[in-house]
């Protein structure tokens, strides 16, 4: 295989606090080991359309405290054609690009591995976004910062909570995975977490009302894990139907959760996993996802990083039902 001399660099996906410092990592690594680091805008879409500039250490110059990404991000529908993907890759070559260095989340290592395996090129990821759902590293870039967020906003609804004896259901974001609204709901002291890791077949407003508010509380907070059909509204609407004696209101989190400064949290994983990938290329790898686990770091085949099954820590829901009471 020719040797690399050139990264191109891009973040995919939605946007998650801690992109920057990532991008900001792998252009200084990249760069101190004598590569040339090209930063590709608008991700797998402008890799298409040619977007394309020479990046130096000053290009990411203060912005390790920004949220979002200064490469911008979309979601690509052109990268999962053949058209697109040999597009993309002709302006790869074009440009002198020898690898590919993807910042994003499960759909866009998807894509990352696909690209890999079909130019046999060398792509190596990091962990991007707020959900927490890739699979072989701890913590994921974006989710701490949108744990510390969700957990300002809730804290602020307690008091309207408190004071009006209320239910709140708030629905914050995850796609399928439940980690934002379990570590939020621990975090901030809810009473609740609706999640689709809950796999028994209880109810899990039935067992929440059992559980909790009708013994003890007269309002509570109630954290829900986006879904399509089950969401806040879903829950909310029950309650008021099956107990009206209570005084229900929802909050949909929505983007809010995922803008701002990136935690310290964030900026070191980011920073870590940045310096990771340069790493890891500088030794041959390719086709992988870099992560912490156990405060080491970790290069996990794309395959296994986007399984659709990560892991939640069962006793986390111990810890919040046992709390709550
Ligand atoms: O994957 C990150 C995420 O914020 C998910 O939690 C959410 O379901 C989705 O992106 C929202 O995407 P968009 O910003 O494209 O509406």
């Amino acid at each position: 295989m020719a040797k690399i001399k050139t990264i191109g660099l891009l973040t995919s996906g939605g946007d998650a606090p801690g992109m920057n410092a990532a991008i900001r990592s792998v252009t200084r690594s990249a760069i101190s080991k004598g590569f040339k680091v090209k930063g590709i805008y608008r991700g797998w879409e402008g890799l298409i359309n040619n977007e394309i500039k020479d990046f130096t250490t000053e290009s990411v110059s203060g912005i390790i405290r920004q949220g979002g990404t200064i490469l911008k991000s979309a979601r690509s529908e052109r990268v999962r054609t053949e058209e697109g993907m040999r597009q993309a890759y002709d302006n790869m070559t074009a440009n002198g690009i020898d690898a590919l260095v993807v910042i994003g989340g499960n759909g866009s290592l998807r894509g990352a591995m696909e690209f890999a395996n079909m130019f046999d090129v060398c792509c190596v990821g990091l962990p991007g976004t707020i959900d927490n759902d890739l699979y072989g590293t701890d913590s994921t870039i974006g989710y701490d910062t949108t744990v510390n967020t969700i957990v300002e906003c809730v804290d602020r609804i307690r008091d309207t909570a408190t004071s009006h004896e209320r239910i709140f259901f708030v629905e914050v974001m995850g796609r399928d995975a439940g980690f934002l609204a379990q570590n939020s709901a621990i975090a901030s002291g809810a009473e609740a977490a609706i999640i689709p890791e809950d796999t028994t077949d209880n109810d899990q407003l039935e067992v929440f009302m059992e559980r909790g508010i009708r013994k003890s509380k007269k309002s509570c907070i109630v954290i829900v894990s986006e879904n399509k059909d089950k969401g806040a509204y879903y829950y909310a609407d029950r309650v008021k139907k099956e107990f009206p004696e209570y005084d229900v209101r929802v909050t949909i989190l929505g983007h809010l959760q995922r803008g701002g400064s990136p935690s310290a949290h964030d900026r070191i994983l980011a920073s870590m996993t940045g310096y990771g990938a340069i790493e890891a290329i500088t030794q041959g790898q390719r086709n992988i996802m870099v992560g912490i686990r156990n405060n080491e770091l970790v290069y996990v085949p794309f395959s296994e990083a986007i399984r659709s099954d990560k892991p939640m820590d069962k006793k986390l829901i111990s810890v919040l039902n046992v709390l709550s009471i």
